[in-house]
């Protein structure tokens, strides 16, 4: 079932450096860490961790890490938390950068490892979803470089027995929503340009009036017009 490369032999022997150098070198490092890394390590499930599936189908597990000092002898562990309680689910120990784990340790069934080092993946796949695989699991990360500090990040499963399609409906809310407001404002731009057009014409005509009106009020004006102007005038 394991796909991964086995062997590479290179556990061991980490050459020999001169110990003062290398104290220097650890010093100007964790100098260079303080400085600018706030996370020498960060574990991450993706831009969007949570994912709804159906049951019976098979998700993949996003996991991927990151560190800027490199990584040796990086412990990793998938966790499913039931209820409170963690659960592993697979671990492993991937030795240095882009080099691949000599052997996941998968502890449940239905779930592979699909990472790849060279990626700084650690992404698991999980067959056959069923309705208690829904919850929240744990990608955790230890680099022995960063004195057994941990990273973790959380990714949510959701299991539905069909998907609902949530953003079409929202989109169509939305974009119903919003066409509807700017109906609406075209129409009240409208009925304002028109009530503004009629108030406009009824002054003038009010306006025509009084001009008339203070003239010889003699002509076939309106009605109206001739009855209001005298308790103006
Ligand atoms: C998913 O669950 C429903 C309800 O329990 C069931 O009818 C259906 O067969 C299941 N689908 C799969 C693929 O297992
Ligand atoms: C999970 O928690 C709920 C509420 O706390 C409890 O009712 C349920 O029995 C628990 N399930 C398991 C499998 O422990
Ligand atoms: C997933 O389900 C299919 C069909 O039921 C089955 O053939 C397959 O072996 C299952 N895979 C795993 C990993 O359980
Ligand atoms: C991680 O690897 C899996 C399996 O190859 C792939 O599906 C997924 O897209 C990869 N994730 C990232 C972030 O590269
Ligand atoms: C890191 O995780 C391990 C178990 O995974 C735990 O025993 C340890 O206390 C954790 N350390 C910190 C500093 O949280």
């Amino acid at each position: 079932m394991e796909t991964q490369s086995r062997g590479r032999l290179r556990g061991g022997g980490g050459g020999g450096g001169v110990p003062s150098e290398r104290t220097a070198s650890c010093l100007l490092l964790t100098l260079i860490i303080g400085v600018c890394c706030v996370h020498a390590l960060e574990m991450s499930t993706g831009k969007v961790p949570f994912l709804e599936a159906v049951n019976g189908s098979t998700v993949l597990l996003p996991c991927t890490y990151a560190s800027c000092i490199g990584i040796t002898n990086l412990y990793f562990k998938w966790e499913f938390n039931d209820n409170g309680t963690m659960q592993k689910m697979a671990d492993s120990v991937i030795p240095t950068d882009h080099v691949e784990p000599n052997k996941v340790n998968v502890y449940r069934e239905r779930v592979e490892y699909v990472g790849s080092s060279k990626e700084n993946n650690i992404s698991i796949l999980l067959w056959n979803v069923t309705f208690e695989d829904a919850g929240v699991y744990i990608c955790f990360g230890k680099n022995p470089k960063e004195k057994g500090k941990n990273h973790s990040a959380i990714f949510t499963l959701y299991v539905v027995e069909e998907l609902r399609e949530v953003d079409n409906t929202l989109t169509i809310m939305i974009a119903s929503c919003v066409g509807g407001f700017i109906a609406f404002l075209m129409a009240f731009m409208l009925l304002k340009n028109f009530t503004l057009f009629v108030l406009a014409k009824i002054e003038e005509k009010n306006k025509e009036c009084l001009v008339t009106s203070s003239g010889i009020d003699n002509t076939e004006n309106g009605l109206s017009g001739s009855k209001s102007t005298p308790k103006k005038a």
